[in-house]
């Protein structure tokens, strides 16, 4: 299931050696959950998921280069910053205009810090135009959406509240949901909302929409929520009907798998050897194609159901590197929010945050 995870856990695989990346001291880790909180208030209230954990994974040192490919509202880039203490570089990407915004008001004057409004897909003709190709030590990605991009009804994200059902990151490029869905075919439509959200209702569903936009067009995010809520058909429990649709739709709109695929193609070339590759995801396609290429050095597009995940316990879970000749990354470590985390972020439910490290 791809919205409902079972809450994941620490696996430990055999004899797990001591966890190869340097952690934060005791201060250090105090400070930044300080500054943590701090972000969250501050920052249009995201709060930065797993932060401590994705600091200690990336190994953040002062006169370090960074590439932080998800920037949102900047909570783990100021963690980063503060953990260059004043020497090295990080530059961050997004392509909503809003987070290049936020970026210049809360950090525009920030030593070695560089906004730009791009598409991480383009992360290896990013790097080879700054000039850091093959010199990155770390790259994080932190996918999906953020908080305020969420919560802004106008963005068009969220079946509760009502606005015009826009859904990209960037809306000043592409096609907005509303205007795809009065074009796309009902088995395209039917495709989209089964392979990205798993809706077991979604012929019915595509169906439905073909019908109603015969009437008027959907144009609105309440208009297409109160659509699919008055669809029969099987329900998923403890989710609103409309929840595996919007985030299907979300997802093709944005061309997310895409744009993962293209940035992990690229971080082999952009990350000097033993840089090391941080990805959170909240969805089990991202996670299995970053869990694949981490493993097999090749990327899938897995366009298939999702990975299904049976009871596991919370935390991190270091693995011993494989022998993986066909890999230019060995897999360092993969982690769980929290229970503590979950019970301050419902949001960070279905994080998993994968870390591998570029081979010599
Ligand atoms: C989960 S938020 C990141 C939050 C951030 N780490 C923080 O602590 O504030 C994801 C962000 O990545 C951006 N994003 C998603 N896909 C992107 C892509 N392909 N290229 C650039 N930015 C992208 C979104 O616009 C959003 O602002």
């Amino acid at each position: 299931m791809l919205l409902q995870r079972s809450a994941p856990s620490c696996l430990m695989r055999g004899t797990v050696p001591a966890i190869r990346f340097a952690r934060p001291r005791r201060a250090e880790r105090q400070a930044l959950r300080g500054d943590a909180a701090r972000t969250a208030e501050a920052m249009d209230s995201h709060r930065p998921v797993m932060l401590e954990e994705a600091l200690a994974g990336l190994a953040v040192h002062p006169g370090g280069t960074y590439v932080d490919g998800t920037f949102g509202r900047g909570g783990h880039a100021r963690a980063i910053l503060q953990a260059l203490r004043g020497s090295g570089e990080l530059h961050a990407l997004d392509r909503d205009p809003q987070a290049g915004a936020a970026a210049q008001r809360e950090f525009g004057d920030t030593p070695g810090f560089h906004f730009h409004r791009r598409n991480f897909a383009e992360l290896g003709a990013f790097a080879a135009a700054a000039g850091i190709a093959g010199k990155v030590d770390g790259v994080l990605l932190d996918l999906g959406v953020s908080s305020p991009q969420f919560d802004d009804a106008a963005r068009g994200f969220s079946f509760s509240q009502d606005g015009a059902l826009d859904m990209r990151m960037d809306p000043q490029s592409g096609r907005s949901a509303a205007q795809w869905l009065a074009q796309a075919g009902e088995a395209e439509i039917a495709d989209v909302l089964w392979r990205y959200g798993e809706e077991r209702n979604s012929r019915r569903i595509a169906r439905r929409i073909v019908d109603a936009r015969a009437q008027a067009p959907i144009a609105t995010t309440a208009q297409l929520a109160a659509l699919i809520a008055a669809v029969p058909g099987p329900r998923s429990r403890g989710i609103h009907p409309a929840t595996r649709s919007f985030q299907a739709i979300r997802i093709f709109i944005n061309d997310e798998l895409g744009a993962l695929a293209a940035a992990l193609t690229a971080v082999p070339d952009v990350l000097a050897p033993g840089g090391r590759l941080a990805v959170i995801s909240f969805h089990s396609l991202e996670d299995r194609m970053v869990k694949r290429f981490i493993r097999e050095g090749r990327v899938e597009r897995g366009e298939g159901r999702g990975e299904r995940r049976n009871g596991k316990t919370r935390g991190a879970d270091a693995f011993a590197p494989l022998p993986s000749p066909l890999s230019p990354l060995k897999r360092i470590l993969r982690a769980f929010p929290t229970e503590a985390e979950l019970a301050a972020n419902p949001r960070a439910r279905s994080a998993v945050l994968r870390v591998a490290e570029r081979v010599q």
